[in-house]
């Protein structure tokens, strides 16, 4: 696989100090954080940190002074103890070449170069915590609410270097989706699948994942974030895993659902076709200047149709989507950013549009182009919500409670792609695992045929 590269790490740098041009911009990368006794956490990079520079180790620094355009990276110096208990560390030169700065100097000289570099300024944007960094300075003010302002509206918009590690993270998350789709069978425990998921993630390099994996089967696949994946798998049940890696921090965010034993029954057709259906409109109508939540209201629209037409939801459609009939069934949003956090900044205040619709959704975004998002809608039958007396009262007239009774033991289907919004053209889907009712069969055929041959010969 050939990997990106790092040469877009300066550009944003350069976009960062355009935008806050009259103050010497710091920013601390992240610590170890101690899991319990002497064990740490794996580590893992500050997003911001991570955007601007591509340095995924603890302990470093960034100064960029923008009237002189400067940026200085600070590494930490391998001592005796981290070479004999760790190993070593990449060298000034290594830095760099490797991550395009001006300057590369260990941590020692944090001080001196900001003392250096401050000539000339007041402001400084700055986080808090870098407070003790700037004690030795003369008088100063410190911005860090600017900064996180800044770092949000940039983080938003993702430039091409970025979507190429979200294509990395996509191609190998979504190649590990199928992979478990071929070898899941009923009578498996929910973590073999995670095992499949995670390990082939691992074996193309990819050792962390954007958030903890869901394998849900049956039943469980009505708690959305379920991820005990304790259970059994059993024939009959389908396989909701929503499970995405990240590549030098970026995540891929993907949820599959698919049959233990490799075929759809005729109920769970009726139930995924549905939600397929509200998955591939809302995709296809992302394009720049849509709002997030008429997007929103567009997927509960079909779904409430779809639920209708099965005999689970009565009256008109509009209706049931005010009165909160639909979000008994599909309780989440349809979208959210994605980026260097599964659940990526959403573009700084200037980008929160109040919300046309009736409907309260927790993104309420215009779409631009350069947005990666999450596509995601999905039908539960959650029995805490079903059989609650108070709920079974309120809705009766729009929920068809005895037609729901078939549906108890369903659990749910949830499909989810990750889109790039382009300024011409259709939305990019970044995910390429198949989800047409057919090929996902044919997916699951494909992997017992295979095991079958391996048997034989
Ligand atoms: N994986 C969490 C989500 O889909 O938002
Ligand atoms: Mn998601
Ligand atoms: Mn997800």
């Amino acid at each position: 696989m050939n990997l990106p590269s790092f040469k877009h790490y300066s550009q944003i740098r350069q976009f960062l100090a355009q935008r806050l041009p009259d103050g010497l911009i710091l920013l601390k990368g992240g610590n170890p954080i101690v899991r319990n006794g002497d064990v740490e956490y794996p580590f893992r990079q500050q997003s911001d940190f991570l955007y601007l520079s591509g340095f995924e180790e603890p302990g470093a620094w960034i100064l960029i002074d923008p009237k002189r355009k400067k940026d200085v990276l600070f590494i930490p110096k391998a001592d005796e103890h981290h070479l004999v208990w760790i190993g070593t560390l990449p060298t000034l030169e290594e830095s760099r070449k490797r991550y395009g700065f001006s300057k590369v100097c260990y941590q020692d000289d944090l001080k001196s170069e900001i003392k250096k570099s401050f000539n000339g300024y007041r402001k400084i944007y700055a986080p808090k915590e870098a407070k003790d960094e700037l004690k030795h300075l003369g008088r100063h003010s410190i911005f860090p609410e600017d900064l996180r302002e800044a770092l949000e509206e940039l983080r938003a918009v993702k430039i091409p270097g970025e979507i190429e590690l979200l294509k990395v993270s996509n191609r190998v998350s979504g190649d590990a989706h199928i992979e478990v789709m071929r070898q899941t069978r009923p009578g498996q425990y929910e973590y073999e699948a995670q095992a499949v998921f995670e390990s082939e993630c691992l074996k193309s390099g990819l050792s962390s994942l954007g958030y903890p994996s869901i394998v849900a089967t049956g039943k469980n696949a009505a708690v959305l974030h379920y991820n005990k994946n304790s259970d059994k798998i059993k024939d009959g049940d389908l396989v909701l895993i929503d499970a995405g890696a990240e590549f030098r921090g970026y995540s891929a965010d993907i949820t599959r659902t698919f049959p233990a034993n490799g075929r759809f029954t005729r109920q769970q057709r009726d139930i995924y076709s549905i939600v397929l259906e509200a998955q591939k409109k809302s995709i296809s109508s992302a394009r720049p200047g849509a709002l997030s939540a008429e997007l929103h209201v567009l997927s509960m629209r079909i779904i409430a149709e779809g639920l209708k037409s099965l005999g689970i939801l009565k009256g008109e459609v509009d209706g049931l989507i005010e009165n909160g009939a639909v979000r008994v069934f599909y309780p989440h949003g349809l979208t959210h950013m994605l980026g260097l956090d599964v659940h990526d900044v959403i573009g700084g205040k200037k980008r929160c549009v109040p919300n046309p619709t009736k409907v309260p959704v927790r993104f309420s975004a215009k779409l631009e182009a350069g947005f990666v998002i999450t596509m995601e809608p999905g039908i539960y039958f959650i029995r805490f919500l079903l059989e609650n007396p108070k709920i079974q009262e309120k809705m009766k007239a729009q929920i068809n409670f005895k037609a729901v009774k078939n549906f108890l033991h369903f659990g749910g289907i949830r499909i989810e792609d990750d889109i790039l919004i382009r300024s011409v053209g259709a939305a990019l889907n970044l995910t390429h695992v198949p989800k047409e009712i057919n090929d996902i069969e044919r997916i699951c055929a494909e992997g017992r045929e295979f095991e079958n041959r391996k048997k034989r010969f």
